[in-house]
């Protein structure tokens, strides 16, 4: 039998991206950092996010049914330390930040990767979390730096494996 320590030692090798997910509510900015950001459809564009019941979040979204995905570099990984510390309130998880909404509904982070604006598509409470599904409204790439990546509890950034490149290319070069 697996316990609740060895549930998520295995799922902590499950190497992820890193996300903020904000909404603004009565012009008030929230935003929490996410690794349970996946693609769910093309046609309608879907994605998905997984947010803890008790967390803020899932109770702005239930009101805003609106929120954006900003997917971080590999030099955000303090941000996204901001954006996870419960201590810390939406206010001062924003203090300094140049954030906007202009493009979109909900919050836009400087220098993030790429984001999606969503709006709220359908939800599921599914245990102690929620399953938010979001329709794609408008979403940028905006190619500032390398994705940040969360493995094992700590922060990476990417490393290209030239030689497995090279391998698919042969692979691809000898088929028929
Ligand atoms: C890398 C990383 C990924 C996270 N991913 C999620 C997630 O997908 N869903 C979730 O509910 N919490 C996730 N968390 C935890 C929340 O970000 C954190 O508990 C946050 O403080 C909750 O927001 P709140 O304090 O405003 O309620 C993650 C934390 C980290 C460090």
């Amino acid at each position: 039998m697996i316990d609740e320590r060895g549930f998520k030692d295995v799922l902590s090798n499950w190497t992820s991206g890193v996300g903020i997910v904000t909404s603004c509510l009565n012009q008030i900015p929230y935003g929490m950092t996410v690794s349970s950001f996946t693609s769910v459809s093309v046609s309608p564009l879907l994605i998905s996010i997984c947010v803890q019941n008790r967390y803020r979040m899932c109770s702005i979204i239930g009101k805003t049914h609106c929120f954006a995905v900003n997917i971080l570099g590999c030099n955000q990984a303090v941000l996204a330390k901001k954006f996870s510390d419960s201590q810390l309130s939406p206010e001062e998880r924003f203090e300094g930040l140049h954030w906007q909404n202009f493009a979109a509904r909900s919050p836009i982070i400087p220098e993030s990767i790429a984001w999606l604006d969503c709006k709220l598509f359908d939800y599921w409470i599914i245990g102690d979390h929620t399953i938010f599904v979001g329709q794609a409204i408008n979403g940028f790439v905006t190619g500032e730096s390398q994705p940040l990546l969360y493995y094992q509890r700590n922060w990476y950034k990417p490393v290209l494996l030239a030689h497995a490149n090279r391998e698919q290319e042969n692979l691809q070069g000898a088929a028929p």
